[in-house]
């Protein structure tokens, strides 16, 4: 016999608990997304068949993370708990101090609020939107240097989260070292496309800040993600363990933000990690005044061994080929029929261009809203605006159009199976065909910051 190489790569676990879903007329959903202001974010999520607004704390946990909970240690200071998911964070990130906080925009709030002055520079190749406001927030100004194919969707590059080199150098001449409290990489760059950034990238990126004497800090959240990318596609990385290179990458930082919602494998939680001690001590000191005790830092101890456990899980091989193949299956059936898309496919979401699908709606009547909001009428699919909505409007109040309008349907862990994935296609097709059906947006009532959670919206 001829030794069997499957082609199928199968999900990597069992179902052994099942959460029901719930279907829903279209006259149901029209009703509720009126009702929701048609803002996606302000519906029931009863009311949504495939969820798919994010990957953050929304995928399932295994055997041995509810183990773990079971088993947790909650004692207000030195759980054993806290022991277990500080001696996992730091096998696998190498740092010194670990900070618990209860997720990633907590722990981007403790470190600006502990280095960011007014005037201050922060550049990265895209800062998700928590980090930007958080930036924001302290009077400092949050600049986006990717590569300029990261800017375009149609356009293949292996690592289009890669941040601009030459642009980092020119953008810390122009300012200052002392007016640049840190040079930060966001792996994979969710805003970009959940596009991968090469170690090569983060070596580099790393050398330059210290050059300048800059601490360099990963926004961490989907880093066994992108160390999955680059074993794919960096020459030289082939068949590396994950957990190898992401040592590596962590070793060009100085610390790291990190939402253990994502790569964590956990519903809730995150971390603030640094070499700094002094630093790490100013950290803590805000981390007690707003999160809790520095061995809980906001979280229960089940949280943590969560967390503990479920960082290793994000690391494994055969958790992580069989991910990123799920992303790119939906991706190749909606470029297949000419649906355009960001290319290649990130690793927790699929792109649609919905400025390039739709061109009969200007950027500032919001496409990208318009056709997530279609998907959610016509399949009960829900995904997310990454686009005007939600970068359009500027802290002075005005308003330009963001560099890309696109629809994010962003894929929970471990959660839903292929033929999930064979009907979202069905969906997006459906909606693809009828889209000179659709209209724009008008906005009716917003915030001043992260106005996307809460807009109310009316159709054109
Ligand atoms: N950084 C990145 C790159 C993120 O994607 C997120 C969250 C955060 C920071 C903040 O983490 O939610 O735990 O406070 N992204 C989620 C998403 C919300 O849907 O992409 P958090």
């Amino acid at each position: 016999m001829r030794p069997f190489v499957p082609r199928t790569i199968i999900e990597p676990f069992k179902v052994r608990s099942v959460e029901p879903i719930r279907f829903t007329t279209p006259d149901a959903r029209a009703a509720a997304l009126t009702e929701a202001g048609y803002n996606p974010f302000l519906l029931h999520a009863r009311d949504v068949l495939v969820d798919l607004l994010t990957d953050s704390g929304t995928g399932a946990m295994s055997s041995r993370q509810w183990a773990g909970m079971i088993a947790s240690d909650e004692s207000y200071a030195g759980a054993e708990s806290f022991y277990r998911f500080e001696a996992a964070v730091k096998d696998i990130t190498g740092f010194r101090h670990v900070i618990p906080t209860h997720q990633g925009r907590a722990a981007e709030h403790i470190l600006f609020a502990s280095t960011v002055q007014p005037g201050h520079v922060i550049p990265s190749n895209t800062h998700f939107d928590t980090t930007r406001a958080n930036i924001e927030a302290c009077q400092g100004e949050a600049r986006d240097l990717v590569i300029h194919e990261g800017r375009e969707p149609r356009t293949l590059h292996p690592f289009k989260g890669n941040i601009d080199l030459e642009a980092l150098r020119a953008t810390i001449e122009e300012v200052g070292p002392l007016r640049i409290p840190m040079v930060m990489l966001t792996v994979t760059n969710n805003s970009g496309g959940g596009q991968p950034v090469s170690l090569a990238n983060v070596r580099a990126a790393s050398a330059i800040a210290r050059e300048y004497g800059i601490p360099f800090i990963l926004d961490a959240c989907r880093f066994a993600e992108n160390s999955w990318f680059i074993r794919t596609r960096e020459a030289g990385q082939e068949g590396r363990a994950p957990i190898e290179i992401a040592r590596e990458m962590f070793s060009y930082a100085d610390g790291c933000t990190m939402s253990a919602k994502k790569d964590g494998m956990a519903n809730i939680g995150g971390f603030l990690a640094m070499n700094d001690d002094a630093l790490a001590a100013r950290c803590r000191n805000l981390l007690i005044l707003t999160e809790g005790f520095p061995t809980y830092g906001g979280l229960a101890g089940y949280d943590l061994e969560a967390i503990a456990q479920g960082l290793y899980e994000a690391l494994d091989p055969h958790y992580l080929e069989y991910r990123i193949r799920s992303i790119a299956y939906l991706g190749e059936k909606l470029a297949a029929v000419g649906i355009p898309i960001v290319q290649p496919t990130g690793g927790h979401a699929v792109y649609i261009d919905a400025r390039e699908a739709l061109p009969h709606i200007p950027p500032l009547q919001y496409p990208a809203w318009s056709l997530n909001n279609a998907l959610y009428l016509v399949g009960g699919v829900r995904g997310v605006e990454i686009g005007t909505v939600m970068f359009g409007r500027h802290p002075d109040g005005t308003e330009t159009p963001a560099p890309m309008d696109l629809v994010r349907l962003a894929f929970p862990r471990r959660t839903y199976t292929q033929s999930h994935v064979d009907y979202l296609a069905e969906v997006i097709c459906h909606v693809y065909e009828e889209r000179e059906a659709l209209r724009g947006h008008r906005i009716v009532s917003e915030a001043p910051a992260l106005r996307h959670f809460t807009v109310r919206m009316e159709p054109l």
